[in-house]
């Protein structure tokens, strides 16, 4: 596994095909581990695939008791506000699943302050991953999902935001979002999402067509900064998909 691999475009018909090939490389990234660990995305992208999830026949196929499902942002607000992202997984899927309670961990938006919240889901995180420092050769994260802004930010990495450059921390506060909901934002860096052996972009709207053409002829885009440790996947409907 080496850093920055190329991204892999993967063009499907649509968004239910979208949602069954996401759910399908989930299933295959967790299925044979003794402890796995998903890293989810918010927005609305995600949701067809964490409803089919809760579903049979794909249900049946997850080892919800060896899984532990992470958040790479979040809005800092209650779980039970309508904006929360964890709060949105836990409706679509992981309230109705048998997930153990300690296997789901919510970014602490009951914190003092968007910082504190992110310092204390960064000691989490460490203790999850028995280290304070990422290993290249031990990712963190087995999957890491993740959603396209229409500004081509990703996670609550805004264009022009120095949380862009950070190296170091693996969760920062983000006092002001770049894009709605205009709400304070708690997000993973690109160097903790980057600890994963698959990292899964998923493009399912038309309207994403242009700012993912930006984004993959090199644009100086949050989206286009992600890299991964392992795969880096870009899941596309061929709606949206750049013309070639
Ligand atoms: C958030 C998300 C954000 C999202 C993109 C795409 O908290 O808002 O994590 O990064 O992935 O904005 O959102 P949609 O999937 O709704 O287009």
């Amino acid at each position: 596994m080496s850093a920055a691999n190329q991204p892999q475009l993967t063009v499907v018909a649509d968004a239910d095909a979208l949602a069954q090939a996401a759910a399908r490389r989930l299933i295959t990234c967790v299925q044979h581990k003794d402890r796995a660990a998903v890293c989810l995305t918010g927005g609305s992208s995600p949701l067809k695939l964490y409803h089919l999830l809760a579903q049979e026949p794909l249900r049946s196929e997850v080892p919800w008791d060896r899984v532990h499902w992470f958040m790479g942002d979040d809005r800092f607000v209650p779980q039970n506000d309508p904006l929360s992202n964890m709060g949105a997984a836990r409706r679509a899927f992981l309230d109705s699943v048998p997930a153990p309670r300690q296997n789901v961990h919510p970014i602490p938006t009951g914190a003092k302050n968007p910082q504190e919240a992110a310092h204390r889901y960064e000691d989490e995180l460490k203790k999850f991953y028995g280290a304070d420092r990422l290993d290249s050769a031990r990712p963190l994260f087995d999957l890491v999902l993740m959603g396209l802004g229409p500004d081509g930010h990703t996670a609550s990495l805004f264009p022009n935001s120095p949380a862009l450059d950070e190296r170091q921390r693996w969760a920062l506060g983000i006092p002001k979002a770049g894009w709605e909901p205009f709400v304070p934002r708690v997000t993973l860096t690109f160097a903790a999402l980057a600890s994963t052996h698959e990292m899964l972009f998923l493009v399912d709207s038309a309207d994403k067509r242009q700012i993912l053409a930006r984004v993959l002829d090199g644009e100086d885009l949050p989206a286009h900064r992600a890299y991964a440790q392992g795969d880096l996947v870009w899941l596309i409907i061929r709606a949206a998909a750049p013309e070639r």
